[in-house]
């Protein structure tokens, strides 16, 4: 399987699976842009997501968080962390896989629930009283979507992030070509 021409390496999945820690490792071995777009997202709005899902609401963060992705998808050898909502819009996938390699980040329940456990920047997961199953049936329900949207996965369970990032590094040389 190959896919050349795709410059851009795009890393999807669940809250938690480790995107941008992951996108970050791989930008720097690669030589590669890092855009994270939560990231790109705070510094436009000068606010946390968690701001701006309070102030502007839900739905205007998902319409600057297309209106984000198109643009980047124009550029090239870019390693894009994205954030786990994305996969929803079919817009989104389709501008991501004209120009990227799409790797899904696989995480299962428990270890998305131990790496956010203690976290609070996540408005979704704001005021959640049952993790472990609130994570599961939004898991379930977004699964298959990522499965569609991605070229290749990686699965994390019981990798560091360094170890997850040789893994995706890998594909991406291999796959697309790019990066040797
Ligand atoms: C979201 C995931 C978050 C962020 C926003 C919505 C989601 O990104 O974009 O809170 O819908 O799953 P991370 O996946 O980086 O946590």
């Amino acid at each position: 399987m190959t896919h050349s021409g795709l410059t851009n390496l795009v890393l999807i999945g669940f809250m938690g699976a480790g995107k941008s820690t992951v996108a970050r490792i791989c930008a720097r071995r690669l030589g590669m842009t890092l855009c994270d777009t939560d990231h790109i997202l705070e510094t436009r709005f000068q606010a946390s997501i968690t701001q701006v899902f309070a102030q502007l609401g839900e739905k205007e963060f998902r319409r600057q968080e297309t209106n984000l992705v198109q643009e980047l998808s124009t550029g090239s050898r870019q390693v894009i962390a994205t954030g786990g909502g994305v996969v929803m819009n079919p817009m989104n996938v389709a501008a991501l896989r004209a120009t990227g390699l799409v790797i899904l980040l696989n995480a299962d329940t428990d270890t998305i629930v131990e790496r956010v456990r203690h976290q609070t920047h996540r408005p979704l997961l704001m005021g959640v009283t049952d993790l472990p199953t609130h994570i599961a049936s939004l898991l379930a329900q977004r699964t298959p979507a990522y499965r569609e949207a991605a070229h290749c996965t990686v699965e994390i369970r019981g990798l560091t992030a360094a170890e997850s990032a040789a893994n995706v590094i890998n594909l991406f040389k291999t796959i697309s070509g790019e990066g040797k």
